[in-house]
Parts: structure tokens; sequence; C-alpha cells
């Protein structure tokens, strides 16, 4: 098998995520944070070590501010849910996932003004429009870092700047950009990042987090136990448990902080320049097949290594499974929950793109095998 799906979820892991997984179910389960006895003490210790290892990497100054959710999609329906009222304007781009255009499409009706910019699959959403979209009620921006279909990176800290001029708060979904690509919340000038721990930070799936920066209370969409405060009947106001009710998943969080400490022990910049030596080869030699359209940025510095294509007369989700079945390689094909990001593209009424994704763990010869196949397939 030939895994070429890391958009979707990163695999292999590192072995230390494997390893830490199984030592924390056998040897560290107990409750973090709540019963105070040696396996509760050593449980509640791997948690916070994750957080500081996370923090580190975003560049955030105070670790609590970083809360623990189960992907990138949980995070991302605190940050809109908690913060938007009736009566707030919020600005988003045209290429964003389900995570971000479903909760805006319902807070819509409970009276939030929403305003979608169209963006360049090429270049993302141009700032100068983010300006031009400004309302006296603006109250937050939301932008992925990269699009999940084609690999298209928006301008985020050239966003952010405009946002901190104007008062306004930045959102950033970097669901397929952490782990991947510089984020420092600070120079970035991000006030909520959305992040998952099972793509590109290499951990278990049923992990992600939500950075909120310092002054921001937002409603929680959980209410619970937090181990703290508990002769109280409303939610404590402080971080990280106003947002973590309910017992932790610390075998997976151990896991992603192993993720994590990977990802800095290899460099970040290894991972990447390997990644995009992939992408590269991949886009520079599937635009021969004949029949076979490319969509989003070039090959470069200035994309991802997500890359998206078409063949001409056949359905892209008939493609991955030929792909699947009779060569063994592992694709996501069709909407990929980002519909608007279809539409901008032009390729929502075809059924989507068949979308190549590698991870830090393929090789040249993965690519050229899906070269190959790709124009096997199109042969036929
Ligand atoms: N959002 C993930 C993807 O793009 C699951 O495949």
């Amino acid at each position: 098998m030939i895994y070429l799906d890391n958009a979707a979820t990163s695999w292999p892991k590192p072995e230390a995520v494997y390893l830490i997984s199984d030592k924390v179910l056998r040897e560290e389960s107990g409750n973090p944070g709540r019963s105070g006895h040696t396996l509760s003490l050593a449980a509640g210790r791997r948690i916070e070590e994750t957080r500081l290892f996370a923090a580190r990497f975003f560049g955030i100054q105070k670790p609590e501010r970083m809360c623990f959710t189960l992907n990138a999609t949980d995070a991302l329906n605190l940050a809109l849910k908690g913060l938007l009222r009736s009566g707030d304007h919020v600005i988003a781009g045209s290429m964003e996932h389900n995570s971000v255009a479903r909760p805006l499409e319902t807070l819509k009706e409970r009276g939030v003004e929403y305003t979608k910019i169209p963006a360049s699959p090429v270049y993302g959403t141009d700032p100068a429009d983010v300006k031009a979209a400004l309302r006296a009620n603006t109250k937050l921006a939301v932008f992925s870092h990269v699009s999940n279909v084609c690999g298209t990176v928006n301008p985020i800290a050239e966003i952010g700047a405009l946002c901190r001029e104007h008062g306004i708060l930045l959102l950033v979904d970097a669901a397929q950009s952490a782990g991947a690509f510089p984020i420092n919340v600070e120079k970035m000038n991000v006030d909520l990042l959305a992040f998952p721990g099972h793509k590109g930070l290499l951990g278990p799936q049923g992990t992600g987090g939500l950075y909120i920066r310092e002054g921001l209370v937002l409603a929680p969409l959980r209410e619970g136990g937090t181990g703290s405060r508990s002769e109280e009947l409303i939610q404590p106001a402080s971080l990280p448990e106003r947002y973590e009710s309910g017992t932790q998943n610390t075998a997976g969080i151990a896991a992603l902080g192993e993720g994590i400490r990977f990802l800095i022990e290899e460099g970040p910049e290894k991972i990447r320049d390997h990644e995009a030596i992939l992408a590269s080869r991949l886009i520079e030699d599937v635009r021969a097949i004949p029949g076979l359209t490319f969509y989003g940025p070039p090959a470069g510095a200035g994309r991802s290594g997500v890359v998206s294509v078409t063949l001409s007369g056949l359905d892209p989700v008939e493609v991955a499974l030929i792909l699947d079945n009779s060569f063994g390689i592992a694709v996501r094909a069709g909407l990929h929950c980002a519909p608007d990001a279809h539409r901008t593209l032009g390729t929502l009424e075809r059924g989507g793109t068949i979308r190549i994704s590698a991870g830090c763990f393929n090789t040249i010869e993965d690519i050229d095998r899906c070269i190959k196949a790709l124009s096997a397939i199109a042969k036929e």
C-alpha cells in the first residue's frame, strides 16, 4: 500500500507515537487532574508536557491559552460559536472547509452577518479584499492557512497585520498547515488558532487544539467537570479547564506530544523541503499525462504538498477506486468536505478532484508509482 492521503490524516506515525500510546494506556492511565494519586498525576503530567510542546511549536507565550480539543473541527466550532453573537459581522474566504462554512451558515441563521470573499486558487485571499469587506460591526476574520483541496496558501501574516490595524480578531484554520508550515501566533497576529493533532503534527486521531489569545472569552461548547472549583455550579473562567470539561484523551495527547517532538527533532524545515520535492515531482510529471487537468498553485515554495487533478471523462471517485484496487495507492477523491473550494476551482459540478497528498514518510518512488498508475488509467 502506498499511502498518499496525508491531508486526510497522516500515516504512518513516528515509532515513538505508537510506543507512548501503549505505555500511557498500560502504566499511566489515571484520570488527569482529578484523583490526585500517582497514576492520576502521571496522566496529568503527560497532558501538560504536550501542552508545553504545542505552545512552544506555535510561539504561544502562555501555554494555558492552548486548549485541547477533539480535532480542528471541534476547535473551529468552539471559536466561532463561542465568540460570534447576533449582530456581529464575520469575514471568511471562498475556499473554506465545511468545518468553517457550516458553523457560519448556522450562525447566519442566528443573526450573524457573514461575508464570503472570492479567493484565487493560486494566490488565496487578497488582503485588500478583506479590507474592502470590513464593516463597523466586523468582529472576526476566519481563513484557512492552506487549502485542503489544492494547497493554496493564504497570506496569513498580511491578513493578521490588517486585522490588528482595524481591531478585528483573526481565527486561522491550520488543519493543513500545522506541522508543515511555520506558525507563530505572535508574529502572525493570530488571535485564535485551530489545529488538528492527527495530520501534520503526526499525532493520533481524536486530538487537536485551540489557542485563544489572552483577554478573549469564549462561551464553552461543553460544560461539566474540570477537576477544579467543584463547589461552584458555574463553569470556571480559568484556562485551560474552561474549555476542557470531561476526561481528556490522555494517551492520544501524550502521543501528540511525541509527534511534535519528532517534528522538532527532525527539523520542520527538512520535512517541509522533502514534501515540497515530492509535490514538485508529482506536479511536473502528471501535467504530461493526456487528459489530465491540474488545479491550484504551480510547483514551488508558494504551496503545500496537496495536489489535485482530474482525468478527462472519468469520475474522480472512480479513479481513486482503481488506484486503490488495482495499484494499491490510497488517495482521497470527491469534494473533500470543501464544496466552496471546489466551487472556486470550478470542479464542483464534475464531482471534485483526485487529491494526492504525500507526507514526511513518502518517497520519490511512491510518487513515481502514482504517476505511472495515473498514466495507465488515462490510457485505458
Ligand atoms: N479535512 C480532511 C480532508 O481534507 C479530512 O481530507
